[in-house]
């Protein structure tokens, strides 16, 4: 094979570990001289990172997949690659299933991309490559973990979707075992990366611009690491991020409900920077379908955690996921769900139809037994209701004013730009005009305004005007505009 066009494709799904890991490869291969580029037809090399938590997920990538098999007979150089949760779980099977794909990496493997492409790109005759982790029965723990590697390179900061947000990852992996989860198996045993580690990475982010951290972990208040003869927790890190000059914002997701502990709502309710919000999902409202989901707390038990969210950080907003449908779930028991969003007026909840996956614990003991038109309806039952709560919620909002960090164009200012562009007209990069601009509130909402693309990266004041059950709209009231910041216009999709 040949030396490559210097043009990378690369389509992400899954959730933010997964956009964390794509971010990282491109910075790696972009040290390769690689471009990314949207239209797949150009790139000559292409990465799929995948996700394996609904079959969904997966069709789309195999489908994504399916469309470049002519692509690659006609052009045998180009390189493709199929990385994250679902090369982790399928390993050979992708080979067999797309046998067009020429490199299979797992979510503990991703410093060999790089190798592994220029290898596949130089060798004389074509050889498919594999590298993946040992799956969680393979080995003993400490081989098991091993095997899945943290990949935390230092980044560019023009890597970043925005130059003022970043992820940062504290731990990888899973020791839960919800029956339901393949992520035990696709990201390996639970493992905290070291304190000092992360808080160096944190301030090289904050030296480049960065002004938002996100931590992210499966279970990210699980996090613990013993450092020097310290145990170290979430808390514990939120107070030595919240040291870090430059950083105004800290948030973490996902948490997990038995794990939410004083010491973290008191750092949560007394650090100025931290972000007034909790992802913690219930799954269910009904006991019986938290057990077979071995979720490891009853609904009694979430009541008492989020008694003490409420009472310790008053006005802290708490998001839930939900799954419909899962293995006997009854009427009786769907009603409790819904019960459950009544009870808790969760900011928004994510909403699941049961998928079942290979190699869990549910698919070998418990039966998919709700047909899926009975799962469809009650995903728009609880949907439905979570939107009536949420936009009555959001009502609660108009008149007053909330502090937002300015991420960039709102959704709507994008595509219009889009149209914009593709009718070769001139879009103003708001020298003079206001565009419509999106960023979050201290309880992480989503809130739209008119103003100057300039004030991305800067926090303004929005007096809110109207909404919607997912949106704050409202005006601008004062800004601090700050001196030096970034000219760039991030794009939010
Ligand atoms: N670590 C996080 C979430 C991981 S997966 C946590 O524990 O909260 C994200 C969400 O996908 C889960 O919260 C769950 O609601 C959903 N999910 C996971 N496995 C699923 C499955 N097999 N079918 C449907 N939804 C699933
Ligand atoms: Fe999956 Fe449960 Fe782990 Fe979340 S806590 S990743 S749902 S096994
Ligand atoms: Fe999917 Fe893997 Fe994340 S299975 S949800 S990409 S951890």
């Amino acid at each position: 094979m040949s030396e490559h066009n210097g043009k990378l494709y690369i389509e992400t799904v899954g959730c933010q570990m997964n956009m964390l890991d794509s971010e990282l490869v491109v910075a790696a291969l972009r040290k390769d001289g690689y471009e990314l580029t949207n239209d797949p037809r150009a790139a000559d090399t292409l990465l799929f990172n995948t996700c394996s938590v609904r079959e969904h997920a997966e069709h789309k990538i195999y489908s994504s997949l399916g469309r470049l098999k002519y692509a690659k007979r006609k052009d045998p150089q180009k390189v493709i690659g199929v990385m994250g949760c679902m090369a982790q779980k399928d390993q050979d099977l992708i080979f067999e299933r797309a046998p067009h794909v020429d490199i299979v990496v797992g979510t503990g493997q991703l410093a060999e991309i790089p190798r592994l492409i220029a290898e596949t790109r130089t060798a004389e005759a074509r050889q498919q490559q594999k590298a993946v982790s040992l799956g969680r029965r393979d080995g003993s723990v400490a081989e098991v973990s091993g095997s899945f590697q943290s990949y935390d390179p230092l980044r560019d900061p023009e890597m970043r979707p925005t130059p003022f947000q970043a992820f940062v990852r504290i731990m990888i992996g899973c020791d839960k075992f919800c029956t339901y989860c393949v992520v035990p198996a696709t990201r390996g045993p639970e493992q905290s990366r070291k304190p000092s580690e992360i808080l160096s990475e944190v301030r090289v982010l904050a030296d480049q611009g960065v002004k938002e951290v996100c931590l992210l972990g499966q279970t990210v208040n699980s996090y613990k690491h013993t450092e020097d003869g310290r145990l170290h927790r979430l808390s514990d890190l939120m107070y030595q991020i919240d040291q870090v000059p430059g950083i105004e914002r800290i948030r973490f997701v996902t948490s997990y409900p038995r794990d939410m502990t004083d010491d973290l709502l008191h750092a949560v309710r007394d650090l100025d920077k931290a972000v007034k919000y909790l992802h913690v999902p219930l799954q269910h409202g009904c006991n019986d379908q938290l057990r077979l989901m071995k979720r490891g707390y009853t609904v009694e038990e979430y009541r008492e955690m989020m008694g003490r969210i409420n009472e310790t950080i008053p006005g802290c907003s708490v998001s839930s996921d939900f799954i419909v449908g899962f293995s006997g779930e009854t009427e009786a028991s769907h009603q409790l769900s819904l019960d459950a969003i009544r009870e808790h007026r969760f900011k928004n909840s994510f909403i699941f139809k049961y998928s079942e996956r290979g190699g869990t614990k549910a698919a070998s003991l418990l039966p998919d037994d709700i047909p899926e038109d009975v799962k469809k309806r009650r995903n728009n039952e609880m949907l439905d209701l979570q939107n009536a709560i949420s936009e009555e919620d959001n009502a609660e909002f108009i008149g007053r004013r909330v502090s937002v960090l300015v991420e960039g164009l709102s959704k709507s200012a994008v595509k219009q730009q889009a149209r914009a562009s593709a009718e070769d007209r001139s879009f103003s990069s708001g020298e003079t005009l206001a565009v419509q601009l999106m960023g979050r509130s201290e309880c992480d909402r989503i809130v739209v305004f008119d103003g100057n693309p300039r004030l991305s990266g800067t926090t303004a004041e929005i007096e809110v005007r109207d909404c919607t059950g997912t949106t704050l709209i409202g005006e601008i009231v004062t800004r601090e505009v700050q001196h030096g910041s970034s000219s760039l216009l991030p794009i939010v999709s």
